[in-house]
């Protein structure tokens, strides 16, 4: 029989094929994890499906029974699966059931660690207080896994809570400089609110270190995932530009909207078809900073130095948010 240290280790990644997800992804492969990625549509895959030693699976990850098969044989499970807008009984779906779902499944399939992404202003203890429901389901999630009605047994727990998270394929900085190269002048809501943001490669180096962690190592673990400086919501959106070099790298005029005029406008974005570009729950979330607290370890406490925004973005705005290594590969071959 197969001794555990001898065989290469499974890992299932639960949004393995979104935006953090696809560089969780490219790190496990290179540490030697053969790594599963559940989707909803296999079409959904492309970015990490070419990744080597991954396995794509089609599934309802919301099927408890079937999470629990497909979990089966697996050591570790990622779970990167969020929305960022719908009504609250999506948010609850999404960010409370599925976690209680998948934790459930990882005890029926012996799994022996598991790593919750989260999100920065998630409070397990009182999710009441946050002001947004994304962030209030965000901190329920967190609690039934941190205080489950049935114990643990041996799994090991460890939730990240990420700031704003940057990198070459992110929807933040590439769409504010895509805005600002189509519009002379950007209209902007929360423009005041403070955020950490926080490199995509550190955030999924966390993940990797975390299951390094020796099970002696506390559990569960709360680590908050912030960068090194804090911007407010309108440096970002002029950096954006700058860095991308519109209008010769002069940026445009970044008009920050009073509170009333904003809520109008995210709400008019609500009616439009397709994804909200702002929404008026995104902007409560942002109604408190989004910066680290201080009273929990950061992501030093991983041996991690987390990177400056502005050399990394410059390079990637520069070159309109194309990835390097491995998940760059096919965006490359796409051009
Ligand atoms: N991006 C940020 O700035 C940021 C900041 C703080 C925290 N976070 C957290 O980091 C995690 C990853 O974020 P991300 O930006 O990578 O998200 P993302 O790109 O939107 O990816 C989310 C993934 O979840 C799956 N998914 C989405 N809705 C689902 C649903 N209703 N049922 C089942 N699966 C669903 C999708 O997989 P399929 O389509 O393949 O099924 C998708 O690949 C999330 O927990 C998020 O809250 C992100």
């Amino acid at each position: 029989m197969t001794r555990y240290s001898e065989r290469m280790k499974k890992i299932f990644v639960l949004g393995g094929t979104g935006f953090v997800g696809g560089h969780v992804c490219e790190k496990l492969v290179r540490a030697g994890w053969h790594v599963t990625v559940p989707t909803r549509r296999m079409v959904n895959a492309k970015p990490v499906q070419h990744l080597p030693g991954l396995t794509v699976l089609q599934l309802d990850v919301h099927n408890e029974a079937a999470l629990a098969r497909a979990m089966a044989g697996h050591d570790a499970v990622v779970n990167l699966v969020a929305i960022l807008h719908g009504d609250a009984a999506a948010f609850d779906k999404t960010h409370v059931i599925l976690p209680q779902k998948v934790q459930r499944a990882c005890r029926t399939a012996a799994v022996q660690h598991l790593v919750h992404i989260s999100a920065l202003g998630a409070n397990d203890e009182r999710p009441g207080s946050a002001p947004s429901e994304y962030l209030r389901s965000k901190g329920r999630g967190e609690a039934v896994l941190l205080h489950p009605a049935e114990p643990h047994g041996a799994l090991n727990i460890t939730i990240l809570r990420p700031s704003v998270i940057f990198g070459a394929d992110d929807k933040f900085l590439n769409l504010f400089a895509k805005l600002q190269a189509v519009f002379p002048f950007m209209p902007l809501a929360g423009a005041a609110a403070r955020f950490q943001p926080v490199w995509v490669e550190d955030v999924a180096e966390a993940v990797v270190r975390s299951l390094q962690m020796p099970r002696s190592a506390a559990s569960p673990l709360i680590l908050e995932a912030c960068g090194p400086e804090i911007y407010t919501l309108q440096q970002l959106v002029q950096l954006a530009a700058r860095l991308g070099g519109v209008n010769d790298g002069r940026g445009r005029p970044v008009i920050a909207l009073p509170d009333w005029l904003g809520r109008l406008q995210a709400r008019m974005m609500e009616l439009a078809p397709g994804a909200p570009l702002m929404s008026r729950d995104n902007l409560d979330s942002m109604k408190v900073d989004n910066v680290a607290t201080g009273t929990l370890p950061g992501l030093r406490a991983l041996g991690i130095q987390p990177a400056l925004l502005q050399p990394i973005a410059a390079d990637y705005l520069s070159r309109g948010g194309k990835s390097h290594g491995l998940l760059g590969v096919r965006s490359r071959n796409r051009t």
